[in-house]
């Protein structure tokens, strides 16, 4: 008997996935993740196992408060419209949550403030006056991700405060070069003030030993492993208002940092499910060495939160630690990666106007592994991975063997099997195939799933019933060859079940069966099936582009320069007529420093700015307003213009010179260029 199902014990296991921010939608990357979790979820379902799964959003922080500024609402009523939207986004994917819930809750407030003060009792609460970037025009200290200035390694510009994401490179915000508030454009000033930091270093030896203990995967505890090497720093817990969080108990003014309550808000979700739900009991869960297990699924991106900070504070402040942190890699499109702050990601529900959800549950699920290697999108490939998967290999055994059961058979499956050895080999998969869903390994588990297809499909090739029915004295061979195709078609779409739930619940209307793990052996022998409805319908190339050009109007808004797709619009342009060199030679193109830039009254597309040219300023309109909706931050910065253009008369103003820009990927977005770091204003261009 398999391994995996001979177990007699239900295990009790809860299972998270990392908390989305409550500032912006779910897109395909968040969906990684929660598809990955679910299809684990639904298989420990399936072998009979009791689990709870949960999420929330992360409803706190800078990013959040300033986001609801900046809609003009007030956080809490911004967070609960987000909310709403990601609970509908995921239980459209099928994402099978048990409680979605909010960090901004009552019950995580008590918990927090508890888990801190015995953090606190406990001494591991340290004290400290540090200075800061503050931004004096607005009034607020400025985290990392609100410095943009000159990378100081590879001097590329608008780059973060902490790392470059041209060359890579980590630094501090006050390293940057012409650094400047994303708020204001102010400059930052040094600002001091006291903050609490939670003591991680005292967690050395206690984070080793649970490293050690070889739960975590390979790369993972790599990972660790230079973290050990580098040190283990304390952890500022502490924000200054303003700030969209929960104040520190007793220290007015002080709140903690929202990556210090969004953890706890595993705990405080699984408590809101627990009042809701009388039979589940928070202590047997969270109690020190819990015989209950606890998976965390996490982008690799916050592997250090989860597997140094949260281990570390539920250690001091007496819970038990996770019994694993599953972490996955990130998603890229056509190759490029992802980046939240440029925005080149399709939201869930922009991908749910075209396509159904099990196409991307089994693309990810085809792709995905226990590493922590990247996945690319590849829409081309998705298209083809989808149709020949499911709807060439799978679903075509039941639609090729169905016809011939319901026009002669009346819909009824022969009494014997007509080839008992092939259907054991499919039988025999299913300790591999669980195996490599326990072990996250769904892309090997997809494999062994078509291979299995293709087997069936290879079957029916060789039985030809399209022929055997042209006979008909070899009508009980024909009833007996389509019915196998449809019990291999049965065990297919059991293998399938975590990952496409409503394709195998459709599968068990027409089958008229329960698809479970545990019944995979008992074949539908002599038995009536319901009349053959279409299963899945194929996807279009032209649909996933058609979602993409969507998408696009998501990524004018969040300024995203670099998603490349096939159908690029700037490809298309043909190149204009040649010109001689001596055309050419009459342009003077010159370096300029932006001095100022102001909106065009009347105007939805221009901006008028001033150049600085080195010895003279001019003013310049240019049809750039779209794609720099926050135009101050244009001040200071180096572009290229031509400066020997005839002034024009425009409706509002002489414009003395031309920038030369490049249309984005959105046509509507036109870029300014920027020189190299050395070029100074008035260089010419050669
Ligand atoms: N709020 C924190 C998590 C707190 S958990 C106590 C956060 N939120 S997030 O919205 O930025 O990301 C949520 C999860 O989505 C993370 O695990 C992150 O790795 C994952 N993804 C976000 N973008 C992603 C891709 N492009 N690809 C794959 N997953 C990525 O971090
Ligand atoms: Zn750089």
């Amino acid at each position: 008997m398999s391994s995996v199902r001979s177990l007699k014990i239900a295990k009790r296991i809860l299972v998270t996935c990392a908390l989305p921010y409550a500032n912006g939608p779910i897109h395909l990357g968040h969906m990684l993740e929660h598809i990955q979790a679910d299809i684990w979820v639904r298989f420990q379902r399936m072998l009979g196992n009791e689990v709870y799964f949960i999420c929330a959003d992360d409803a706190h922080g800078t990013p959040v408060m300033l986001k609801a500024q900046q809609l003009g609402l007030k956080p809490e009523d911004m967070i609960r419209t987000i909310n709403q939207e990601h609970k509908n986004d995921f239980s459209k994917f099928y994402i099978s949550y048990d409680n979605y819930y909010t960090t901004h809750s009552e019950e995580n407030r008590i918990l927090s403030n508890l888990i801190y003060n015995r953090l606190k009792k406990n001494f591991f609460i340290k004290q400290h006056t540090i200075s800061q970037p503050y931004d004096i025009e607005k009034n607020i200290f400025l985290p990392d991700r609100f410095i943009i200035g000159i990378c100081p390694v590879c001097k590329s510009p608008a780059q973060y405060g902490d790392n470059c994401e041209l060359c890579g490179a980590t630094y501090k915000s006050s390293e940057l070069l012409n650094p400047k508030s994303v708020l204001s454009g102010a400059k930052p000033v040094m600002r001091k003030s006291k903050h609490f930091f939670f003591d991680l270093p005292s967690c050395n030896e206690m984070l080793q030993a649970w490293t050690y203990s070889g739960v975590l995967n390979k790369q993972v505890a790599n990972k660790m492993q230079e973290w050990f090497k580098s040190g283990l720093k304390e952890w500022d817990i502490t924000r200054d208002a303003p700030y969209f969080g929960f104040e520190i108990p007793n220290t007015p003014g002080k709140y903690f940092y929202v990556w210090m309550d969004a953890p706890i808000g595993y705990m405080s979700t699984f408590q809101n499910l627990c009042n809701k739900r009388k039979d589940l009991n928070f202590d047997e869960f969270w109690k020190k060495n819990s015989s209950t297990s606890l998976y965390h699924f996490i982008g690799k991106d916050i592997t250090y939160f989860h597997s140094l900070f949260w281990p570390a504070i539920l250690e001091c402040s007496n819970f038990r630690k996770p019994s694993n942190i599953f972490v996955h890699g990130h998603i890229t499109i056509n190759g490029k990666k992802m980046s939240k702050s440029q925005g080149t990601f399709v939201k869930a529900s922009t991908y749910l106007k075209y396509l159904d959800p099990e196409c991307l549950r089994y693309y990810y699920a085809a792709k995905l592994s226990s590493n922590i290697d990247d996945i690319d999108i590849n829409i081309k490939d998705f298209v083809h991975r989808v149709n020949s998967d499911i709807v060439n290999k799978v679903v075509n055994i039941a639609s090729r063997t169905v016809g011939f059961i319901s026009k002669y058979f009346n819909n009824t499956l022969s009494k014997d099997l007509a080839n008992p050895v092939l259907y054991q080999t499919f039988i025999n998969s299913s300790d591999k195939i669980a195996h490599a869903y326990e072990t996250r390994e769904s892309g090997r588990a997809m494999r062994e799933i078509m291979a299995l297809a293709n087997l069936a499909n290879k079957y029916i090739n060789e039985q030809a019933p399209w022929i055997l029915v042209k006979n008909k004295d070899r009508y009980n061979n024909l009833q007996a060859i389509c019915s196998m195709g449809i019990n291999l078609f049965r065990v297919l779409m059991t293998y399938l079940k975590p990952v496409m739930p409503l394709l195998s619940k459709r599968a068990e209307y027409f089958l008229n069966t329960k698809l479970t793990w545990n019944n995979i052996s008992h074949n539908l022998l002599g038995k009536q099936i319901n009349n053959f409805e279409i299963l899945f319908n194929r996807i279009k190339l032209s649909t996933v582009i058609e979602m993409i050009e969507d998408s696009k109007s998501f990524t004018k808004i969040t300024k995203s320069p670099t998603l490349k797709l096939d159908t690029n619009p700037t490809v298309n342009i043909p190149i204009k007529d040649t010109i001689i060199f001596d055309d050419f030679i009459k342009l003077d193109i010159r370096i300029a420093e932006i001095k100022n830039v102001e909106f065009v009254e009347g105007s939805d597309n221009l901006l008028r700015l001033t150049v600085d040219l080195g010895n003279e300023t001019r003013q310049i309109f240019s049809r750039i307003r779209s794609a720099y909706p926050e135009p101050n931050l244009l001040i200071g910065r180096l572009t290229v213009i031509i400066v020997n253009l005839a002034p024009r008369k425009m409706r509002f103003g002489i414009s003395e010179g031309m920038m030369i820009t490049a249309m984005g990927l959105n046509e509507k977005d036109i870029f300014l260029l920027s020189p190299d770091y050395g070029a100074q204003s008035g260089n010419q261009v050669k």
